[in-house]
C-alpha cells in the first residue's frame, strides 16, 4: 500500500494521471479499460480533472467501460442523488464515454440478489475493473461496506448504518429520513479483484478511518482495512485526513523520494 500525503488538488492530478494512463495506453490495444467509478465528495475534484483533460487534451472515454460500485435501493429513476445520475452528472456525461458502456447495481430491481449476481457477471465479462477509484466512510467503509462486512463479500444488499445515512443526509437537504436504508454494493472481494484500487480521503473527519485503513490490524470492524491484503494500492490522502498516521513522516519521504520511472 503506497500512501502519498499531498494537497488536495495534486491528489486529483495523481489519481487522474493513473486514469489518464489507463486511458490512452489502453485505446492503442485491443482490450478496452474499464473503470471502476466512486460517488461521494471524495473523487468530485478527479472527475473535474478528467473532464477538463477531455476537452482540452483530447483524452477520450471512447473505448471504456464503467461500473459504479454502488446504488441505494429504490430511490425512483430520476431522483437526482440515485448514484446512476450522481455519476452521469458529474463525469459520464461530461465526456465521451458511451452511456451503455456505464454499468451500475440496479437499485430498482423486482428481484435484488438477481441483479446483484448479474452485475458480478457483467464485471467478469468485461475482463474485471483496471483502475477502481474509492472514498472511504468515516465509519471505514468502502462503497456501502459497512463494519461487520464479510471480507469476502461480493454484490449484495446492505443496510446503512445510522452514521452512514446522517454523514450522506446532506446530499438529502440535511433529512436523515429522506436517505435511504438500504443499498447494493459490490462486495469487499468485488472490490479486491480490481487490478488497481485508487483511494481518495480529505479532512479530518477521515483521520481515523485513514489511520485503521493504512496501519490498523485488518478486521470486518474497518472493512477498508483489506486493502492491506491488496498488491497495489494507492492512498492519496490530504493533511488533515493524514493527521493520525503513525508513519506519515515515512510516508512523506517515501514520496519526495520515489524514483521518476516508478509510477503510481
Ligand atoms: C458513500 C459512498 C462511498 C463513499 C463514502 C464517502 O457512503 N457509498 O463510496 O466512499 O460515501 O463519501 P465522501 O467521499 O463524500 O466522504
Amino acid at each position: 500500500m503506497e500512501v502519498v500525503i499531498a494537497p488536495g488538488a495534486e491528489l486529483a492530478r495523481l489519481a487522474a494521471d493513473v486514469i489518464d494512463r489507463l486511458l490512452r495506453t489502453r485505446a492503442a490495444q485491443e482490450r478496452p479499460a474499464v473503470l471502476g467509478l466512486a460517488t461521494g465528495s471524495s473523487p468530485l475534484a478527479v472527475y473535474d480533472e478528467l473532464a477538463r483533460r477531455h476537452a482540452e487534451e483530447g483524452l477520450s472515454f471512447a473505448h471504456a467501460s464503467a461500473f459504479m460500485l454502488d446504488e441505494y435501493v429504490g430511490l425512483a429513476a430520476e431522483h437526482p442523488e440515485r448514484y446512476r445520475n450522481v455519476i452521469e452528472r458529474e463525469i459520464a456525461g461530461r465526456v465521451d464515454i458511451a452511456p451503455e458502456a456505464v454499468h451500475g447495481p440496479d437499485g430498482l430491481a423486482d428481484d435484488l440478489p438477481a441483479a446483484c449476481a448479474r452485475y458480478e457477471e457483467a464485471i467478469a465479462d468485461a475482463g474485471g475493473v483496471d483502475v477502481q477509484l474509492l472514498g472511504i466512510g468515516t465509519d471505514g467503509h468502502v462503497a456501502f461496506n459497512e463494519p461487520g462486512s464479510s471480507l469476502a463479500s461480493r454484490t449484495r444488499i446492505k443496510t446503512l448504518t445510522r452514521q452512514t445515512r446522517q454523514d450522506n443526509a446532506r446530499f438529502f437537504a440535511g433529512d436523515v429520513d429522506q436517505v435511504p436504508t438500504h443499498c447494493l454494493t459490490q462486495g469487499l472481494a468485488t472490490i479486491m479483484a480490481a487490478r488497481h484500487l485508487v483511494l481518495l480521503a480529505s479532512g479530518r473527519g477521515k483521520a481515523e478511518a485513514v489511520h485503521q485503513l493504512a496501519e490498523g490490524p485488518v478486521s470486518a470492524m474497518w472493512p477498508a482495512t483489506v486493502l492491506q491484503h491488496h498488491p497495489h494500492v494507492t492512498v492519496l490522502v490530504d493533511d488533515a485526513a493524514a493527521s493520525r498516521l503513525q508513519l506519515a513522516d515515512y510516508y512523506r519521504e517515501t514520496f519526495a523520494a520515489k524514483p521518476a520511472w516508478q509510477r503510481l
